[in-house]
């Protein structure tokens, strides 16, 4: 099969589904990146070093290099529209248009979408667009809230009341929101993610994966993009069961249906981020692409062609015959500059000492003559495969530990002592 797609994004994840993308002879990949990712350069006949934002020079790069097809990474493309110009110029894409992508761009239309739908899983919510509306139901709300802005904002614009602020600075938050918040009941349990690729009717789930989004070991600190993640060679959770599984998997398939019947079908990667609870699983949000990093997590055990699974979706025909993922276990761990996220350390120099003990994806990271430098965001990722988790984990491990320079990651992702930590909340709050 002779085709060219466009990988538009330059991160740990865009590197991941460019190397998947590469498995297939045949396919000639080409690549859209604000800064160059030394990973995907390798790997593409051609780079516009461009943001990916700007929509108008990529649909230019598109049909210059006569691009069949894109594959979207990040989200605010999608929020630019991205989907709708390259589609118009003849361009087939993996991502939702600029409507279909509101789901995650737009906390109130994807809760509004929930209640209205009566789709499962959705917490108590107030939209507000305004500080006095904000504030007085914060003050009435006999119980904890999170606090989102409605827009994007990369994961990190999110605050809880009783882990992060008291009702005092929950109030403080939203004036300094100017009062455009999601106000959400508090969900108490643990988070786990489910991706799915959809053509807009038919969905196909991939394995279930768990995310790091706290800065230090322990889940303390600060939020960032994610620290690592980890997945089971059953493709489940040990605190998911079957039938936490079978309501998630729901919520998504109702989720795609509802886009569909008003009229704004949704495909290429859903990604749900759930809450278990003691009630079963609540939807925290949705996304409208991978995770990063739970995109290397999935995508270093898919068996299947990603290229083959590009066509099913942009063509409606997908189905889960033609997709596989391996059974084994991986551990994913991000290197991070020292002082990420508040204050990270930028342009020090990195060493990779034991290439071979893991998989290795790029991610915010400079080359320049053979040598490797830390930038602000997340520097790259290693993804240990495993027959178990302990085999997995110990193979990032031993990468991400000899790892020389200033910088640092999260050693206890993936280890039995933190799972068990997890199974046990689980336990307690059921
Ligand atoms: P988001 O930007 O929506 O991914 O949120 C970032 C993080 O905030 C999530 O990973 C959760 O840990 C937390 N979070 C978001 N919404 C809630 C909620 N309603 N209850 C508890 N935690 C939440
Ligand atoms: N890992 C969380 C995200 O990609 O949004």
């Amino acid at each position: 099969m002779d085709m060219k797609i466009l990988v538009v994004g330059g991160g740990g994840r865009e590197h991941a589904i460019a190397v998947a993308l590469s498995r297939t002879m045949g396919v000639d990949l080409f690549s859209v990146m604000a800064k160059r990712n030394p990973g995907i350069s390798q790997i593409v006949k051609k780079t516009l070093l461009q943001k990916e934002t700007d929509v108008k020079r990529v649909i230019e790069f598109a049909k210059t290099v006569g691009a069949d097809y894109a594959f979207i990474g990040p989200e605010a493309p999608l929020e630019a529209g991205i989907v709708d110009r390259l589609e118009h110029a003849g361009v087939a894409c993996v991502g939702p248009d600029r409507a279909a992508a509101r789901l995650e761009t737009d906390k109130a239309f994807c809760r509004e979408m929930m209640e209205r739908h009566k789709i499962a899983g959705c917490p108590v919510f107030r939209i507000c667009h305004g500080v006095d509306d904000a504030v007085s139901f914060i003050k009435d709300y006999g119980g904890d809230l999170a606090i989102k802005p409605i827009g994007l904002t990369g994961g990190k614009g999110v605050r809880i009341m009783g882990e992060q602020v008291d009702r005092a600075g929950a109030i403080a938050y939203v004036k300094q929101m100017g009062g455009n918040v999601v106000l959400e009941e508090r969900l108490v349990g643990e988070e786990f993610t489910l991706q799915a690729f959809t053509d807009g009717a038919h969905l196909v789930p991939m394995p279930l994966v768990q995310d790091h989004k706290r800065a230090y070991e322990g889940d303390v600190g600060p939020n960032t993009g994610g620290m690592g993640s980890y997945s089971m060679p059953d493709h489940t959770l040990p605190f998911v069961t079957h039938s936490d599984y079978s309501a998630a998997l729901g919520i998504m398939r109702s989720v795609v249906a509802v886009m569909g019947k008003i009229g704004q079908p949704f495909k290429g990667i859903l990604y749900g981020q759930f809450m278990n609870t003691s009630e079963g699983p609540k939807v925290i949000e949705f996304n409208a692409r991978f995770g990063d990093p739970e995109a290397m997590n999935v995508l270093s055990l898919l068996t299947s062609d990603l290229s083959d699974i590009v066509v099913s979706i942009t063509e409606g025909s997908l189905s889960s015959k033609g997709v596989s993922f391996e059974n084994a276990a991986t551990v994913c761990k991000y290197i991070v500059p020292e002082g990420y996220p508040d204050a990270p350390n930028i342009g020090d120099q990195l060493t990779i000492e034991n290439p071979r003990a893991a998989l290795l994806y790029y991610a915010n990271v400079d080359e320049r003559g053979g040598q490797l430098f830390t930038q602000s965001s997340r520097t790259l990722a290693f993804v240990g495969i495993g027959q178990t988790l302990e085999e997995a984990e110990k193979k990032a491990e031993m990468a991400a530990s000899t790892v020389k320079g200033r910088v640092r990651h999260r050693k206890d992702i993936g280890t039995t002592g933190l799972l068990s930590k997890r199974c046990n909340h689980m336990k307690e709050l059921r």
